[in-house]
């Protein structure tokens, strides 16, 4: 596991950009699983404005590590959010974004986006490995959208379930620690010091972090890197 720590989230961004473009160059295919949130919002936007002809974003492809169950039209839409600050700005493939169908219903869309991975992903352990797998992580230290009441969904045997925010009652589909966990890096963009109590409970195995959904990403053969902020960090020893 590694840590960046940068100055503020738009130093995060700046150089989340800059390892994400390495992270392409010279692959021929390159399947990644973006995230919702106010980070990501940030790196997109960055990635919109310096970055659009430094990558080649043809051979991406796009996923999500979870969406709300809303259509793409919806405010509260993940792929709404990616297309107004990214995809509406470079030249990504159409073909290549395979998004979560929001407006079907959640439990078949679940099934339907879990076969797509395993039919559009290479296999390791007879489950879908992607590229990177980029993730955020709630004030209450949720992750993708495995959520700290149902932590049990995070070992579910399907590559996606159906979750309940705890709040909204919303139902999202997300990805599983079993695709997440099994992906060749994991990044967590996370800044603010909303964050900084959880981040610290996490990295510093306090007791109850096993409680933490985002305590529970762990790539078995691949790499997990930290991108936070100093506010996020401040508390870490
Ligand atoms: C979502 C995200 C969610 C997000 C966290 C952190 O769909 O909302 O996937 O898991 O990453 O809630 O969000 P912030 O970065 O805005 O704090």
């Amino acid at each position: 596991m590694e840590l960046k720590i940068y100055r503020d989230k738009n130093e995060v961004a700046k150089q989340f950009s800059e390892y994400f473009s390495g992270l392409v160059e010279g692959k021929s295919i390159f399947h990644v699983a973006l995230s919702g949130g106010s980070t990501p919002k940030i790196v997109f936007d960055l990635l919109a404005a310096d970055f659009s002809s430094k990558i080649d974003w043809s051979k991406i492809h796009f996923y999500w590590g979870d969406e709300r169950c809303v259509p793409p039209t919806d405010d509260q839409s993940n792929y709404k959010m990616t297309v107004a600050h990214l995809f509406s700005k470079v030249d990504v493939s159409q073909e290549h974004i395979h998004r979560i169908l929001g407006e079907n219903d959640p439990h078949t869309e679940a099934k339907r986006y879990g076969k797509l991975l395993a039919e559009q992903l290479p296999l390791l352990n007879e489950t879908p490995q992607f590229d990177l797998v980029i993730l955020g992580m709630g004030d209450d230290g949720h992750t993708a959208s495995i959520f700290p009441h149902e932590i049990e969904l995070w070992d579910s045997n399907e590559n996606c379930e159906v979750a309940i925010h705890p709040d909204s009652g919303q139902r999202r589909v997300t990805l599983t620690g079993k695709v997440i966990n099994n992906t060749k890096e994991v990044v967590f963009l996370v800044t603010g010091e909303s964050k900084s109590e959880k981040i610290t409970a996490i990295l510093e195995k306090k007791e109850g972090h096993m409680d933490y959904p985002a305590s529970l990403v762990h790539p078995k053969s691949g790499s997990l890197v930290w991108f936070m902020d100093t506010d996020a960090a401040k508390e870490l020893t």
